[in-house]
């Protein structure tokens, strides 16, 4: 199971090094270590598995790496709590690579894998760390506030600044992003009502 893990972490250190705009946003966590995380397994993950719609071109070894460990990876459960609804809890799905509650412990930056399935919404939040999204399989519209929905493709990236809010919709596709974090990550998202409506 280790060696799964340790695999996505490869792909993902590599794309620290060839991207500039990632290696821009952060430098790769020098001190990452291994911890065993309970598997929490959710539904999405498995649609994750079978989502034939996420292709990519240059990034498919790194799409691979992170699909793998989808049986034993720790799902988070970022929005159980709130009023997102059930069809965005069973087609959205979310793992921490490495962070200081991930697969992988470290305190400099956190790295996430996300996924949407075709044709969901996710509504507009917002958080104090600042983010990049790397995207790579499928595509999403990203949104945020004050700028129009801009249509990202795998090896496409798109900052969101500290408490910027932001949102994401899939269309014909699902989607794939390697998101990381930077400064004050240990705050978790919030849904930014006000533009919720
Ligand atoms: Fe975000």
């Amino acid at each position: 199971m280790q060696k799964l893990f340790e695999t996505a972490l490869e792909e993902a250190q590599k794309l620290h090094k060839t991207n500039p705009i990632v290696k821009d946003f952060v430098e790769f966590p020098d001190d990452c270590t291994w911890r065993d995380l309970e598997a929490l397994p959710i539904p999405a993950a498995s649609l994750m598995a079978k989502d034939l719609s996420l292709d990519s071109m240059e990034t498919s070894r790194m799409r691979d790496a992170f699909i793998k460990p989808w049986e034993v990876a720790c799902w988070r459960e970022t929005y159980k709590d709130t009023n997102i609804g059930e069809d965005f809890l069973s087609r959205f799905a979310c793992y921490e690579l490495f962070g200081h509650e991930g697969h992988f412990q470290t305190h400099k930056a956190r790295g996430f894998l996300v996924y949407s399935d075709a044709n969901l919404y996710y509504p507009w939040h917002h958080h104090p760390a600042e983010e990049l999204y790397f995207i790579i399989a499928g595509e999403a519209s990203f949104a945020t506030e004050g700028n129009a929905p801009k249509l990202l493709k795998p090896g496409d990236t798109v900052f969101h600044a500290s408490n910027q809010p932001h949102n994401m919709q899939t269309h014909e596709k699902g989607v794939l992003a390697y998101v990381v974090w930077r400064n004050e990550f240990d705050i978790a998202p919030v849904l930014t009502d006000r533009l919720n409506g």
